[in-house]
């Protein structure tokens, strides 16, 4: 028993860094993954944006947001997979833009990682003029990406 399972978990590895020219990946649980935290990216954002309408948002408070949103916007690049794209007969809106110019997809990554940051410095200054102006940055990478490489934009 315990060598059929250890089997088993022999057979899993190999599948799993037999790389990803021929592990199928299951392009429908990815997308559905991928837009489930871009929905959670949103919903931070909108609540910071809610708080910033105060007239003494918490900067703390906006600050545990941030880092939040940064911990999945460090991964955008990681959720689109090859073959998670519209050829995959599954219901996406990304645009084939993004594994046909991996890099500029990637550096709207990194810009959108990078107003985090000084969202977070921002927020830590606790000056909200300075809140304020970097959410709007914020705004603008997460837009200027979906221009790009959301289909329904
Ligand atoms: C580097 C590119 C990029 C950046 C930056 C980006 N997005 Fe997106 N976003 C996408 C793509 C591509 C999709 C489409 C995903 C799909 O349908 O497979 C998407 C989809 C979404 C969706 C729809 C999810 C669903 O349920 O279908 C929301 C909401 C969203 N993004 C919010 C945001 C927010 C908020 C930010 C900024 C904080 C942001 N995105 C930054 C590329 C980006």
């Amino acid at each position: 028993m315990r060598n059929r399972i250890r089997g088993t978990i022999v057979v899993a590895l190999a599948l799993a860094l037999a790389g990803p020219a021929s592990a199928a990946i299951d392009a429908a649980v990815v997308v559905r993954m991928r837009q489930a935290n871009f929905d959670r990216l949103l919903s931070l954002h909108k609540s910071i944006r809610n708080e910033l309408r105060q007239a003494r948002p918490n900067g703390a408070g906006v600050s545990r947001a941030v880092l939040a949103e940064a911990q999945l916007a460090q991964q955008i690049v990681a959720w689109f997979p090859a073959g998670s794209g519209p050829d995959a007969r599954v219901r996406t809106d990304a645009r084939r833009g993004i594994w046909a110019e991996p890099r500029d997809f990637q550096a709207k990554a990194v810009a959108l990682n990078g107003a985090l940051g000084q969202l977070d410095a921002a927020a830590r200054s606790g000056d909200p003029g300075r809140m304020r102006a970097q959410q709007r940055a914020v705004a603008d990478a997460c837009e200027s990406c979906h221009e790009t490489y959301l289909s329904r934009f």
